[in-house]
């Protein structure tokens, strides 16, 4: 998502005139796109913000912006504009489609321009991303969220959830194949919402128009909230082969009991109930997840609770985070905040059984031959690499140019999470 957004702030100002450099010192400009999801994230940013001071008292004229959501949040932007006195632009997530014209007016005047916008306006169907990760591509399809999961800052600063219209979507997706892009992953924080309450297409109908544009490509969608996860979904990711049978879909605690004060509107055994949905139709889908340890309250039963489930779903990967006390959530106010240790100890556990589960996953890949979609070439390693539609990462030699490329891998080795193999003849 907030890669994707970094593309939205390059294309603006590619549109004027900006190119790309990799030495701040020599920037014109630079625009910080925070992240405020978790309190590791917010201080990255402070920290990075911080460096810049020195180059801008030596530098007058370079222009710092600060976007995303972090000055979305109530009273940072002030605060920021008090810490950091030397930006020169502070928006937040609602206005980026303005920064073109903050820019053009900061350039014309010595005041910081700083505008933030409480709602969420209109979306924005004229966007120009500049692409930084061909042979992939994202597509937003949704805005917001309102889920109010108990811990989540997201919806404070996103807003409510709004859906592009598919017409809208559909053509952008069509003049990415046409481009050349070769993986198009639909965007939202759920997904699976899409339309919901609207007479514009579903969710699974949007899945199977946008597969069948003609062409070889992949098809991805990131994220699903399980309690909208639906049979008619499964039945789509079935319908067509372009469809990755790649499935993320985070369930954050196997405790019920937490469940319930994260607000996640489901149990464990109805978590179970979707994934069991989901093999009935395609059964050898690869699920991934996102998982919260030391959520406040959480006891040590709580924590087996999940363990327990991570074990019998058999997740392919997980994103395993420790718990973030977020200001204006419901969870910043309730008791018994787990100690830092507590929670450390419990990550580290969970990271192991994870990557247990992702190494004999791993394994299990060693003599198959698999159909890579080349995505880079390591210039440390000097191989290839890709992924499979599980999601899985595998390196390979070649001496041409494969980037965007399908290649036939014969699988040799499994080094942890990634594969190691050989171009197969063709
Ligand atoms: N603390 C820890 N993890 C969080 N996430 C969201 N908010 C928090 C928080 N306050 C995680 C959830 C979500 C992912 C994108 O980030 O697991 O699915
Ligand atoms: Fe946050 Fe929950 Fe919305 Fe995801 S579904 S963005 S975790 S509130």
């Amino acid at each position: 998502m907030n890669v994707h957004e970094s593309e939205k702030i390059a294309g603006v100002l590619e549109e004027l005139g900006y190119t790309s450099c990799d030495d701040f010192s020599k920037a014109d400009i630079v625009v910080f796109n925070t992240c405020c999801i978790r309190e590791n994230a917010e201080n990255h940013a402070y920290g990075n913000i911080g460096m810049l001071k020195k180059l801008k008292a030596k530098n007058r004229d370079m222009i710092i912006a600060v976007g995303g959501c972090l000055p979305q949040q109530i009273g940072k932007a002030d605060s920021l504009h008090k810490k950091f006195p030397y930006v020169d632009i502070i928006f937040g997530t609602h206005n980026l489609n303005k920064l073109k014209d903050y820019i053009v007016k900061k350039q014309h005047q010595k005041k910081a321009v700083i505008e933030i916008m409480p709602s969420e306006g209109e979306i924005c169907e004229d966007e120009k991303p500049y692409r930084t990760s061909y042979p992939n591509a994202w597509i937003n399809i949704t805005y917001g969220c309102n889920n109010f999961c108990s811990y989540c800052i997201v919806p404070y600063v996103r807003g409510r959830e709004r859906s592009r219209n598919s017409e809208n979507i559909l053509n952008e997706a069509r003049s990415l194949i046409k481009e050349g892009y070769k993986e198009i992953t639909l965007l939202g924080q759920n997904v699976n919402s899409y339309n919901i309450g609207n007479e514009d297409m579903s969710f699974s109908q949007l899945l199977k128009a946008v597969a069948s544009i003609e062409g070889k490509f992949r098809l991805r969608f990131m994220t699903s909230h399980p309690k909208d996860f639906s049979e008619e979904i499964a039945q789509a990711i079935a319908s067509n082969s372009k469809i990755c049978h790649s499935v993320h879909l985070p369930v954050q605690s196997g405790s019920d009991r937490i469940l319930k004060a994260m607000n996640r509107k489901y149990t464990s055994s109805d978590y179970l109930k979707k994934i069991e949905i989901l093999k009935k139709y395609v059964p050898n889908c690869a699920v991934t997840t996102d998982l919260i340890v030391g959520f406040p309250g959480e006891t040590e039963e709580d924590f087996e609770e999940t363990k327990a489930l991570v074990k019998e779903v058999g997740f392919s990967s997980a994103f395993t985070f420790v718990y973030s006390k977020r200001e204006g959530t419901v969870a910043a106010n309730m008791p018994n905040q787990i100690p830092e240790e507590v929670s450390k100890r419990r990550i580290m556990e969970l990271v192991e059984l994870v990557n247990g589960l992702t190494r004999t996953q791993s394994q299990q890949y060693v003599g198959k031959k698999i159909e890579i979609l080349c995505e880079d070439f390591d210039e440390k390693k000097k191989t290839y690499l890709g992924r499979d539609e599980y999601g899985r990462m595998a390196y390979f030699e070649s001496d041409k140019n494969e980037k965007g490329n399908f290649v036939n891998v014969n699988i040799e080795s499994a080094n942890g999470i990634s594969l190691v193999g050989v171009k197969a003849g063709d």
